[in-house]
């Protein structure tokens, strides 16, 4: 199974699963499209199971699709829906959850620091955990996770 993160012209890009343009016979496919905000995603599923995915613009999904790919377990409902992450409540209540990828930062780690260290920027958070400093595909997950400490933080 190959799973791709890549930076083209400032613009992130993911490419996971089967290659090849065309969705095989019997397979679905979803695809969200917003030129607004620049975003596209398309997964191609045999039943429940991801087969491909491919995320331009907003790569927040790429570290779950990427897991769906490898393990075949059923696609979530939220990945199906039409607005694009996974939202930071569903983000935020898993702390065990891989956050970076690429540093071994949990949902927690983010968490912790936010709070333990009154943090507010995305810079501040690759400081104290790294999270972000790697590819960086990993930026919007804990955009969502500063804004819901904010939130939290508000009531
Ligand atoms: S997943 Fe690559 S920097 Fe976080």
């Amino acid at each position: 199974m190959q799973a791709t993160t890549l930076k083209v012209s400032g613009i992130d890009v993911y490419a996971g699963g089967e290659s090849g343009d065309a969705t095989p016979p019997g397979h679905d496919e979803i695809v969200l499209s917003d030129t607004r905000r620049g975003i596209f995603r398309r997964l191609v599923l045999d039943g429940e199971r991801l087969t491909s995915a491919a995320l331009v613009g907003d790569v927040a999904a790429a570290r779950r699709l990427t897991d769906l790919l490898r393990t075949g377990a059923a696609v979530p409902a939220d990945l199906l829906e039409s607005s694009a992450g996974p939202g930071a409540d569903a983000l935020a209540g898993d702390p065990a959850a891989t956050v970076c990828s690429c540093n071994a930062v949990s949902v927690g780690d983010v968490q912790a620091a936010i709070r333990r260290d009154g943090l507010s920027t995305v810079a501040q958070v690759g400081r104290r955990t790294r999270a972000t400093t790697g590819c960086g595909g990993c930026t919007s997950d804990v955009e969502a996770l500063l804004e819901h400490e904010a939130a939290a933080a508000r009531t």
